[in-house]
C-alpha cells in the first residue's frame, strides 16, 4: 500500500499515474493495471450520475463510491474529491466531511478545489491526519462564476497559480493537481514545487497525469480536447449488449445449457 509520503517522494523521481474510478470493478482493474493513485473525482456528477456538472454531487455519493473503491483496491493510492460546499464553508463541518472519507469510506487522502480560502483547512487538515491533495487552475465547482475557460493564461493569473502553489505547499499539501493551465505555467510550478505535481490539461512536464476513466475508455460521446481515448469501450459494451437483446428476442438465449430441469416436477408439469 503507498502512502502519501511515497507518492511525495516520486516527485521528481519516477512519473505518477493517477486515474478516476467510480465502482469497485473500474478500480480494481486500475490497481491491478498499475495506475498509482484513484481519485474518486466528483467528476462521477458528470460520468455516472449524468448531471451536467458536478455541483449537485454529495458527500454521501463521493463516501459511497469511495468506499466501493477502496474495497477493491490493494495497491494505490485512494483519494477521495471533495464535492462543491462540502467543504469551505465551516472549519468544523470541512473537517467532519473529510474525515468521514477515512473514517468511513477508507479513503487515504482528500482533494480539495482550491483557493485562497483553502489554505487554512488545508493546514489544519493536515495537522489532523487527513492528507490533502490541492487543484488549482481550472476548477469546475467554479464553473458558475467562472466558467470552464482554460486558468493562468496571464502574468498575473499565472503568478497568482504560482503563490496559491506555494501556499498550499507551505499549508502541508502531499501533491498538486493543476488542470487546464498553460503547459510553460506547469513546467514552471512543477519545478518550484517539492510535492508533485499531477496535470490535467497541463502539459507534460508535471510530475504525473490524471484523466476520468470514462473518457480513457472511450465511454463518455464528450472527449475533452486534453483527453485521448486509449479504448472503445462504449462500443464494446454497445455490441454486447444489442447481442443480448437479439439472442433474447430470437429465442436463443436461454438455451438448453443455461436452463435447469427438476425430474421430481415432471409429474406436475
Ligand atoms: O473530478 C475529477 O475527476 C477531477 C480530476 C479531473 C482531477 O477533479
Ligand atoms: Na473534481
Amino acid at each position: 500500500m503507498p502512502t502519501v509520503r511515497d507518492i511525495r517522494a516520486m516527485a521528481g523521481e519516477e512519473t505518477i499515474t493517477m486515474l478516476t474510478a467510480y465502482d469497485a470493478p473500474t478500480a480494481a482493474v486500475a490497481d491491478e493495471a498499475g495506475i498509482d493513485i484513484l481519485l474518486i473525482g466528483d467528476s462521477v456528477g458528470n460520468t455516472a450520475l449524468g448531471y451536467d456538472s458536478t455541483l449537485p454531487v454529495t458527500v454521501d455519493e463521493i463516501a459511497s463510491r469511495t468506499g466501493a473503491v477502496a474495497r477493491a483496491t490493494d495497491d494505490a493510492l485512494v483519494v477521495a474529491d471533495m464535492p462543491f460546499l462540502s467543504f469551505g464553508v465551516d472549519d468544523a463541518e470541512s473537517i467532519e466531511n473529510c474525515g468521514r472519507m477515512l473514517k468511513e469510506a477508507d479513503a487515504d487522502a482528500v482533494k480539495l478545489e482550491s483557493g485562497p480560502h483553502t489554505v487554512e483547512l488545508t493546514e489544519r487538515l493536515a495537522q489532523l491526519g487527513i492528507p490533502v491533495m490541492a487543484h488549482l487552475g481550472l476548477t469546475p465547482q467554479q464553473v458558475k462564476s467562472v466558467g470552464y475557460a482554460r486558468q493562468g493564461t496571464t502574468p498575473d493569473a499565472a503568478e497568482e497559480i504560482l503563490e496559491l502553489a506555494h501556499a498550499h505547499e507551505d499549508a502541508g499539501a502531499f501533491s498538486l493537481v493543476l488542470e487546464h493551465v498553460p503547459a510553460n505555467l506547469a513546467a514552471r510550478v512543477t519545478e518550484e514545487l517539492e510535492i508533485p505535481t499531477i496535470g490535467i490539461g497541463a502539459g507534460s512536464d508535471c510530475d504525473g497525469q490524471v484523466l476520468v476513466v470514462d473518457d480513457v475508455l472511450g465511454m463518455s460521446d464528450y472527449t475533452p480536447p486534453f483527453a485521448t481515448q486509449f479504448g472503445d469501450v462504449r462500443s464494446e459494451m454497445e455490441s454486447a449488449i444489442s447481442s443480448y437483446r437479439e439472442a433474447v428476442e430470437n429465442g436463443e438465449f436461454p438455451a438448453e445449457e443455461h436452463s435447469h430441469v427438476e425430474e421430481d416436477l415432471d409429474s406436475l408439469y
